[in-house]
């Protein structure tokens, strides 16, 4: 009895000690953190190469002065904005369970061109229905008030000439930065501009957005392709390649 113990315990010690060598060894399964995915027709060997000499540069605190004069060039490509946008008095109303609740109250405002303008407000102040409402993107209930640019109404190609950058990043996962841009551009710019002005202001796009790295990397699933900031620059870009 006392053998057929002993034996017990001798087994369970023996394959204990299998089993954490086991787990010394064998190196478990990486972590995938953010990997970039490159189609095999993309180079990405170039894209490495390229990589190291950034990080050495970047090591050795310089900044690339062709880096940077590039940038400054995309930015010039950009068209400048004038228009001054302004709503009055701006009312919305929905109707839930037969009961009216209204969202926005006689909310006024405007934005300066050319400048960067943040909207700030607790959680559920009405940040986001106000985006939705100014940007004409809401589906149900009455809105109310005056939306001017330039102190004239809004038309129906307000739409078609503003770019909205919602809080989700919706993407085609299977398609590269660059597809992803040109198919907007082609899609969204109107008919009568030549597909290679079209496709050239992609590359100018990718260039002020700081995407050459990844321009033609797959978009992916988060964690396996572009991580959350890159997928955000290309959101941004996708409404930019439409000239807003
Ligand atoms: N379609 C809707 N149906 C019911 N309630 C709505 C609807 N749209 C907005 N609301 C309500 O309006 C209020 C404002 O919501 P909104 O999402 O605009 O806030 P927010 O300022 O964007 O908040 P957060 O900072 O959390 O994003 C919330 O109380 C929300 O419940
Ligand atoms: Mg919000």
């Amino acid at each position: 009895m006392s053998m057929n113990f002993g034996i017990l315990v001798g087994f369970m010690l023996f394959f204990m000690s299998i089993y954490l060598g086991a787990t010394e060894l064998i190196s478990s399964k990486k972590s995938k953190g953010e990997v970039l995915v490159f189609p095999r027709k993309a180079m990405p060997k170039r894209y490495r190469r390229r990589n190291d000499e950034e990080v050495g540069q970047m090591k050795a605190g310089v900044i690339s002065e062709k880096h940077v004069q590039q940038e400054t060039k995309g930015v010039a490509g950009i068209q400048r904005q004038t228009a001054i946008f302004h709503w009055e008095n701006v009312v919305y109303d929905i109707k839930i369970k037969k009961e009216q609740r209204r969202i926005l109250d006689h909310v006024s405002g405007w934005v300066k061109p050319g400048t960067l303008t943040c909207l700030m407000g607790v959680s559920g102040a009405g940040k986001t229905t106000l985006l939705d409402v100014l940007a004409s993107r809401v589906t149900m209930g009455v809105i109310d008030g005056e939306m001017l640019v330039d102190g004239r109404p809004r038309d129906d190609s307000f739409q078609r000439k503003t770019g909205y950058v919602q809080q989700q990043d919706l993407h085609l996962s299977t398609s590269t930065v660059r597809e992803s841009l040109r198919f907007s551009a082609l899609l969204r710019q109107p008919a009568k501009v030549p597909r290679q002005e079209k496709l050239d202001y992609v590359e100018e796009v990718i260039k002020l957005l700081e995407m050459e790295a990844y321009s033609n990397a797959v978009v992916g699933v988060l964690g396996e392709g572009l991580n959350v900031e890159q997928r955000k620059r290309l959101t941004i870009g996708v409404e930019l390649v439409a000239k807003p």
